[in-house]
């Protein structure tokens, strides 16, 4: 049995990787590392958590000794390193949790591999797990492939550009074997509703008002989560050794129109009268810094390793809402008091 590492698996897109790992690769035990921090649930893997080839291990990266005794107790195949900070908001406001996490977390997993790894590289993989925001902020037209300078624009990005420039250098430096990705927004079940989405299709629901930044012209480029999982899929198994692979949705949407989509899906599921969800959208002061742009060239993955989307947009968003729908425990669970908190210190006086 080889024994993969999932590093973040109990948060949003690392819930989906681990449940793909475990059902389609019984003859791997998948380890589970995370710290659980406001964003990891371990609700959001309680389908599979009683499988024969799941151990959970709640640790923290920033934390080298813990992270070198579970190399040495496990004896890793693979690492495929998704725990980090990840909301752009929260990194304006606590940028240290993210130089922590994301930088220093990232070198801890970095040196235990090369430690425990060096007296033979081969069959083994440190697979990192980025995103397009390290390329930086689009203008009209353009799309981020793997050759655009990095050009990182908020902590957040700023951080995870770091820990990809990390990663290369343990490459080219100690041959560790590595493979990186970058990809888009992603959506589906499970993203925690602080991030646009969720948080906009929870405040429908409630009647609430949905804050978007600015004019809501900033564009992103959204990719199903399960697609994303499948890429990574795809990428730890055949990636080439060293490369980077941008993963991207070719589906750009101005944050406006996305959430006119949302509010008329949301009339329609809701029985609500036609436009009545669009009345709930308010313009807020924008985010710092707030990039324009991201759009990504997914080219290479799909030329070379022959994967590509497989979701029309208003499909995978009709499903995220189903789920958001029909998960109403899930949601109650997590807008709790701290929920509830960072809410009020995030909108208040926008
Ligand atoms: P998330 O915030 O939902 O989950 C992060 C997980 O990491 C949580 O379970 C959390 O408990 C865990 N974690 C945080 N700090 C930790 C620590 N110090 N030690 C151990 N575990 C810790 O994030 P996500 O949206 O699922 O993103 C996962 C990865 O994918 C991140 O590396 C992110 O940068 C990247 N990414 C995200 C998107 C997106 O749209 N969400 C797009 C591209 C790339
Ligand atoms: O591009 C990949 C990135 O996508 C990932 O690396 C990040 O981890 C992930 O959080 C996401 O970053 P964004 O900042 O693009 O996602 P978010 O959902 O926070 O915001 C999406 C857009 O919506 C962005 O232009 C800001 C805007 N927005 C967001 C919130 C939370 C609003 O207008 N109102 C809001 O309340």
């Amino acid at each position: 049995m080889k024994n993969i590492l999932i590093t973040g698996g109990a948060g949003f897109i690392g819930s989906h990787v681990v449940r793909l790992f475990i059902n389609k690769y019984p003859e791997y035990r998948i380890i589970n590392l995370d710290v659980l921090t406001y964003a990891g649930n371990l609700e959001n893997l309680k389908d599979i958590a009683e499988k024969d080839n799941y151990v959970f291990e709640k640790a923290d990266i920033t934390d080298a000794k813990r992270v070198n005794e579970l190399f040495e107790k496990y004896n890793f195949d693979g690492v495929i390193h998704l725990a980090a900070e990840s909301h752009v908001d929260r990194s304006i406001t606590n940028p240290m949790e993210f130089i922590n996490t994301n930088i220093i977390g990232t070198v801890n997993l970095l040196n235990a591999a090369k430690e425990y790894w060096k007296d033979n590289f081969e069959g083994k993989r440190f697979y990192h797990i980025s995103t397009d925001e390290v390329y930086g902020s689009l203008g009209k037209t353009g799309l981020f492939t793997e050759e655009t300078s990095y050009d990182p624009k908020s902590p957040y990005s700023a951080s995870k550009a770091s820990s990809d420039h990390l990663v290369r250098a343990y490459k080219n430096t100690y041959k560790l074997p590595i493979v990186l990705s970058n990809c888009s927004n992603n959506y589906g079940a499970n993203q925690f509703p602080e991030k646009l989405i969720p948080l906009s299709i929870n405040n429908i629901k409630n009647n609430k008002t949905i804050p978007i930044y600015g004019k809501g012209d900033n564009i992103r480029d959204w990719l199903f989560v399960e697609d994303h999982a499948s890429a990574i899929d795809t990428i730890y198994h055949n990636g080439q050794n060293g490369d980077t692979y941008n993963i991207g949705g070719i589906n750009e949407w101005t944050n406006l129109d996305l959430i006119h989509k949302l509010c008329d899906i949301m009339d329609v599921k809701l029985g609500r009268e036609f436009g009545s969800s669009r009345k709930l959208i308010t313009f807020v002061t924008d985010r710092a810094g707030h990039d324009m742009r991201y759009a990504i060239d997914a080219s290479k993955i799909e030329k070379e390793l022959g994967w590509k989307p497989s979701l029309q947009f208003e499909e995978g968003l009709e499903k995220t809402i189903d789920w958001y729908l029909d998960n109403q425990k899930w949601i109650d669970n997590i807008i709790s008091g701290d929920y509830e908190k960072y809410y009020d210190q995030q909108y208040k006086n926008r």
